[in-house]
């Protein structure tokens, strides 16, 4: 998932559940008094960073972060968004913690990023050494979306199964299970977190035209497909939403004004860094 521009002008999904999510559920949040720092782990392009993060933060907010793990991402969210109190890094919370960063953020937030970790509790137990003392982290994830089951289905495809000898690691580890949300407060909990609260939404999203999903889609795409190769994956990826009824079936045009209806399962994720005698 590299092209920043592209990813910018189409992603309308995560921008409407990160402030859905915050609104809803952001209430919860203890602000501290006091100047206070913010982390926002895979933030992509920065748009929901800056776009919808930021108006949820309080004034006292000394430094927002993001970090992700795509270069391009960064340079591109800092090229757009950066100033005085905003920067955007190159971090894998998946990783090494560098140690510089342990324990100076008082908020960690995470939107749509979290399901493309294989190692939960690696990035888990990351999340919980980057907090401060107290520190509230508020995370919002994938366990299912159609998405998903497409990459499967051309993963066992003789066309493309070349290309995507990886596609478990860019499925949600939540995917075939039941109750995710006692999953992650049973992790959360285990790895030290206290004050844990975990909600699985059933949500739905409409794409009113194929055009802006074709967008999404080819921005996050994360398998490295030929460049002459592009056009038909993208064929083959549309017909597959077809055949799951995502797309009206009728519709035989990618182009076409027909609407695509998104079910997914959201996991809303949130808890406080204990206090440390
Ligand atoms: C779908 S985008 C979400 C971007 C943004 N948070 C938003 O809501 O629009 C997922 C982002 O997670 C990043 N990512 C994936 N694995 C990561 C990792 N191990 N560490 C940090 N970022 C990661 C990707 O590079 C990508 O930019």
């Amino acid at each position: 998932m590299n092209d920043a521009e592209l990813y910018n002008k189409s992603n309308i999904i995560t921008k409407t559940d990160a402030l859905q999510c915050l609104e809803e559920y952001g209430k919860r949040i203890k602000w501290k008094n006091g100047e206070i720092t913010v982390l926002d782990i895979g933030c992509g392009d920065g748009g929901v960073t800056m776009g919808i993060l930021k108006k949820f933060i309080p004034d006292n907010c000394e430094r927002l972060v993001g970090c992700d793990i795509s270069e391009n991402m960064v340079h591109f969210a800092n090229k757009q968004y950066a100033n005085d109190h905003t920067s955007f890094m190159v971090l894998n919370i998946e990783g090494d913690l560098p140690n510089k960063l342990r324990g100076t953020f008082d908020y960690v937030f995470s939107f749509y990023a979290l399901h493309w970790i294989q190692q939960q509790e690696v990035a888990f137990a990351n999340i919980y050494d980057l907090l401060s003392e107290r520190g509230e982290c508020f995370l919002v994830f994938l366990a299912h979306t159609p998405v998903f089951d497409v990459y499967r289905v051309l993963s066992r495809s003789t066309k493309w199964k070349f290309w995507m000898k990886d596609v478990e690691r860019f499925i949600s580890p939540y995917i075939d299970c039941l109750e995710p949300e006692k999953k992650v407060k049973q992790m959360m909990t285990s790895i030290g977190f206290t004050s844990v609260e975990v909600e699985c939404l059933h949500k739905t999203f409409v794409y009113p035209n194929l055009d802006v999903l074709k967008g999404l889609v080819t921005s996050i795409n994360p398998f490295e497909i030929p460049k002459d190769l592009e056009e038909d994956f993208l064929l083959d990826y549309f017909n597959v939403l077809r055949d799951l009824r995502i797309i009206d079936h009728a519709s035989s045009n990618v182009d076409g004004p027909t609407k695509a209806t998104f079910n997914y399962r959201l996991i809303v994720a949130k808890g406080r860094k204990a206090l440390i005698f």
